[in-house]
């Protein structure tokens, strides 16, 4: 069928094929990808670590976050479903790579963590929390609009969206219009501040700053190239 555009969906899926050529769907191009990134645990990489991030800590610690319902957007290996377990939030995790899920259930044993292998879009639910630590800059530009549906239909009146992702100095700064010419994501989206105060102006900001790089034995994960930001939905 050569006719294949009727609704947004379908031109999100169009769109999501510039990026993975050849693959049936970007999700499995992308799921397949993140397999292979998580076969070998004992890679050097800095979020392998099983620390939550020093943003969601410190949440917790001075009150802005309470414990609710949450949804660990890319969860990864856990690690952050895993701290908010550990500290009362009924925790829904979802990531579309399997062996980061199976990485994830093993290291959240007992703690009732719900994970879910797939592609965080099609998530439904009702959740205070929805927290994103390295999934956003990850998704071709087009995806934001599935991700903004997303917060718009499963955070709850008053819940908070948190999220940590590449500034414009780490990730790529080319322009979004590039991406698609050139079919790939250069290794993951650069950010600057106004672009997250634009792309969320729908939340109200309660704190937008860069992460506190944290030392060596440190109890959290601290990177100071990523964003960290807590927006509320009024
Ligand atoms: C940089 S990793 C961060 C993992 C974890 N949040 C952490 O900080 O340890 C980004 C994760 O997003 C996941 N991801 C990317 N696109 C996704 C999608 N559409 N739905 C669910 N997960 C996705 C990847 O599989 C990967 O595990």
């Amino acid at each position: 069928m050569n006719r294949n555009i009727r609704t947004v969906d379908d031109v999100l899926t169009l769109l999501d094929g510039l990026f993975a050529p050849g693959a049936d769907r970007w999700t499995a191009a992308a799921g397949d990808w993140w397999d292979r990134f998580y076969a070998d645990r004992s890679r050097d990489v800095p979020f392998f670590v099983a620390l939550p991030d020093e943003n969601l800590a410190g949440y917790l610690d001075r009150g802005l976050l309470t414990p609710g319902r949450a949804l660990d957007v890319g969860c990864g290996p856990g690690r952050n479903s895993a701290f908010l377990a550990r500290n009362g939030f009924q925790v829904d995790a979802v990531d579309i790579s399997a062996t980061a899920v199976t990485w994830a259930a093993e290291r959240a044993e007992g703690l009732g963590v719900r994970f879910r292998h797939g592609d965080a879009f099609t998530t439904e639910g009702s959740y205070d929390l929805v927290y994103d630590s390295g999934c956003f800059h990850h998704l071709p530009p087009h995806r934001r609009v599935s991700y903004l549906a997303l917060l718009d239909r499963v955070l709850e009146p008053g819940g908070h969206f948190a999220l940590t992702c590449f500034t414009d100095e780490e990730g790529t700064a080319a322009p979004d219009a590039e991406l698609y010419r050139r079919g790939g994501l250069a290794g993951g989206v650069g950010y600057s501040r106004d672009d997250l105060r634009w792309i969320f102006q729908d939340l109200t900001e309660v704190e937008l700053r860069r992460m506190t790089e944290q030392p060596a034995g440190s109890a959290t994960f601290g990177r100071s190239f990523l964003w960290t930001a807590l927006f509320r939905k009024d």
